[in-house]
Formats: C-alpha cells, structure tokens, sequence
C-alpha cells in the first residue's frame, strides 16, 4: 500500500520519514479497529460520502460513492499564519509554539489525548444505528460522522506521533484500545460511554455532544501550540456538518410528532415520539454534555490559560484583554445546603464561561424547534420566544438549568430540578422518570427504530429533511445496499 495515496495530507508526510515510519505502523491498527467497532453490517457498501482532500476554502470536500474502509482518512492543517504569536495568557505576544514546550508537555498531551479519546468513542457508541435507519439521506449523514470522527482521531494521533516521540506513540495505541461503555477499559470521558443505540439518541448526540466538541474545538483553536490551533481551525470544518445534522434531525422529528399530534392527541396511537419524551432526552443529552467542559471552579483551566495552551471562545474576536489576570466571574455554589453567589478569579472560571458560551449556542435549536411547533400549529406563534412554557396547554420545549442532572463539579454531589433549584434526593428520585428517559421510554423509542431503506421513503416518526446533500435530493441513493 502507498501510504502517500492512502492519507491525503498537507503535512509533508512524504519528507517526513519518522513520522511515516509511525503511521505505517499505527494504520493497520486503526484499520482493526474500523472493523471491530466502526459500523456494523455496511462496510462492503457504497456510500456517497464527502472526503477531505484539501485545506482551501473552495473545493476541500470532494463527494463520490466510497466504501467506508476504503475513506481516505487524511491529515490536515490550515495554512500557517506568518508571524503566529501567543493570543492570550501569561505569554501573550511571544511568538507561538512550533514545538512542544517542554514545561507544559504533560498538559498538552493531556489536552490532545482528551479531545482524541473523543473521536473515536462516537463512532463506537453509534455503531449499530446504521440497521434501524429511518432513511437512506438518514444513513449517509450518520456514516458521514461517522467517517469524520475517524478522521478527527486522525488528526490527534498526527499531533501525537509527530511532537511527543515514543510516549505519543504509546497514547495513539491507547486510542484504539479503550472502548465506549467498556467497564475495564472505558473512554474518558463519561457522555462517551453512554448508549447511542437509537435515532432520538444520534440526534440528539449530535445536537449537544458534538456541540461540546465545537466549542472545545474552538478553545484549542486560539492554542499558541500552532500545530494543535491550525488542526482544530480543519476539524471545525467538518464539525459543523455533524451539529447540522443534529440540530435538523430533532427538528424534523419535533414537526413530525407536531403532525402527527394533529391527527390524535396521543401520538403513541399513530406511531410517533410524544414530545414529552423528546424533552427527557433533550434533559439528559444536554446535561451530559454540560459535564464535557469540567469542573466550574477549575486549577486546570486557569493553568492552560496561563500557558497559552487552551483559550476562550473566539478569544480573539471577543476579549481585548487577553491576560484575563484580573477579573473575576460571580457564580453559584451550594454552602450549607443553599445556593449562594461565589466569586471566583476569572482564570478559575473559564470551563464556566465556556460552558455558558455552548448554553447559548443550544438555546437556538431549542427555538428553532419551537417555531418548528409553531409552524405545525400547535402552539400559538407568538408563545415561542415569550420564554413562559408553563402557560401553554402543549408546552415548548426547553433547556434545562445547568445545574440538572450534572456528574462533574459543583452541583454533582447534590440535587436540582429541572429549573435548577436544589432539592432533596428523595425528590429527585421522585421526579427521575418525568424529567429523564425511563426504562419504557426508551424501549417506545426503540420499538419505533424500524429501517427504511428504499430511496426517497421515511420513517413515520420523522419528517423529511428540506433539501438533499450537496444538490442532490432527498430521493438520491445515498447508500447502495
Ligand atoms: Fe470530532
Ligand atoms: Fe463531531
């Protein structure tokens, strides 16, 4: 096999001999893994899937019918910046890092084994949804991710093998060896190992989990390691597919459940998704997700600021003041069995202004999806935007407060509803089942996860999405079984 044909790339990897040596190696391995855990039952068939063979803004995805084995995982940078300096912390304005430094290596590795554990979980936890599939259009997308997360793991162990020698190369393989919901060896992060084993599941995985991703993503971007920012700068590429993909997913089932609702008051009777069960996964996707930006109060994060390794959102763009030494962030912790205002040094807070950043992000699917009601007809256009849910007889749907249902930080050794105020356990147990997915719940959702595999038909408990991929329509053969 060339190796130069099989990985597309903008990294010299040709002139590169240790690092070929070092992916020669690793690729049969990740080649494994695919097999092992990448989806089940379609491997052997064409899907017409973009693939990467490019950084410029013009032209980088190239689309034709690939078998997911044969993908073309590459490496990609976007171009260097000339004269690249430290955009934020104590070395703000030094010229950026070409190469590890040596007092922050552990960090860094730490940083990049996070995000890159990521990766790969996904396509693990996913692994199945392919059988029930509610459309061809729907398959293609989720193999698309799928794909793409492939390639994200790519472009981690690029930067693994390429700047931390032999204890880099031991990371990658650990890449492959940990598995999603595996009690011996799990993933690192808890959301990624956590069943995704039906569409309500994938969307909303997509919607909140990949989110996380964009906004991690983002923080790494602004990196004064420059391999690390110019890598994530590519991945947001293709991250926004995988958010567009969850975020209109929940639509078209939100509308389809908002039809069939039009038809009978119950919509178990016509076979679709109440919209009471929506908001449980919405509660739990969500919450889990608010996990993924760590602890509120955070050593870690004011150290990677102080680096320059790990920044703010569009930190650039938003902040004039990158050193961030001085400010301070007002947040809520609980002291003697009561909430109470907390401030915090800014650089402490950072996980928490992050985390607030992403809560916005979301709060625009929560109204798109509302107006999706809205446009069906069941509730008034006017409720949607008001905010008031409690006054309408079908209520909006919502995002719950961020400290529901939370496994890291502050609020994870205590209880809250939905509106984020504190209660007892009892009470929590009490409510568990009306504010996140039951057992029957999910077996509903899943008796529902038949496949639908004749281009241009669809499952009964989603709409169509509004136009096909990349020109084509909805009808196109997305997938050749
Ligand atoms: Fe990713
Ligand atoms: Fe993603």
């Amino acid at each position: 096999m060339n190796l130069y044909d099989r990985i597309p790339n903008n990294v010299n990897l040709s002139e590169d001999k240790r690092l070929h040596r070092a992916l020669e190696l690793w690729l049969p391995n990740y080649l494994n893994w695919w097999h092992d855990m990448g989806p089940e039952g379609f491997q052997d068939k064409d899907v017409w899937l973009r693939t990467a063979i490019d950084v410029g803004s013009e032209g980088w995805a190239h689309f034709d019918y690939v078998k997911m084995p044969d993908y073309r995982w590459g490496i990609f940078l976007e171009p260097a910046q000339a004269d690249a300096k430290v955009g934020f912390g104590d070395n703000f304005g030094a010229p950026a890092y070409q190469e590890v430094p040596g007092e922050f290596r552990n960090s860094l590795r730490r940083i990049i084994v996070t995000q890159g554990d990521t990766e790969p979980a996904s396509v693990e936890q996913q692994r199945l949804l392919g059988h029930t599939c509610p459309s061809l259009y729907d398959m293609r997308n989720l193999f698309q991710v799928n794909v793409e997360e492939g390639r994200h793991l790519w472009a981690m162990v690029y930067l693994l093998q390429a700047y931390f020698g032999r204890d880099g190369r031991d990371e990658a393989d650990e890449l492959l060896a940990r598995r999603s919901g595996n009690p011996d060896k799990p993933r690192i992060l808890e959301a990624f190992n956590q069943p995704c084993d039906d569409w309500l599941n994938f969307y909303c995985f997509t919607m909140f989990t990949d989110r996380d991703g964009k906004y991690q993503l983002s923080a790494l971007a602004e990196s004064g390691f420059e391999p690390l920012a110019r890598t994530c700068r590519f991945m947001l590429t293709e991250e926004a597919h995988h958010m567009f993909v969850g975020d209109t997913g929940l639509s078209r089932v939100v509308r389809r459940t908002a039809q069939l609702m039009k038809q009978n008051e119950d919509v178990r009777e016509v076979g679709g998704i109440p919209l009471e069960i929506i908001q449980k996964y919405i509660n739990f996707w969500f919450s889990y997700s608010l996990d993924l930006f760590g602890g509120e109060i955070s050593s870690n994060s004011a150290d990677f600021f102080a680096a320059g390794l790990k920044g703010r959102f569009k930190e650039q763009e938003q902040y004039t003041d990158h050193i961030a030494a001085e400010g301070s962030f007002t947040m809520q912790v609980v002291e003697s069995g009561n909430l109470v205002p907390r401030e915090v040094p800014l650089r402490n807070a950072l996980n928490e202004v992050l985390r607030g950043e992403y809560g916005r992000d979301c709060e625009k699917g929560l109204a798109r999806w509302n107006k999706a009601l809205a446009d069906e007809g069941v509730v008034a256009p006017t409720s949607v935007g008001e905010g008031d849910h409690r006054l309408r007889s079908v209520p909006l749907l919502y995002l719950p407060n961020i400290r529901f249902h939370r496994h890291v930080g502050e609020y994870s050794s205590h209880h809250f509803d939905t509106e984020g105020n504190l209660i007892p356990r009892e009470e929590f147990e009490q409510h568990k089942n009306s504010w996140l997915p039951s057992m029957e719940d999910r077996e509903y959702v899943r008796s529902l996860m038949h496949p639908v595999t004749e281009p241009g038909k669809i499952a009964n408990w989603i709409a169509p999405p509004s136009s096909g991929i990349k020109g084509k329509p909805f009808e196109f053969e997305y997938v050749r079984l």
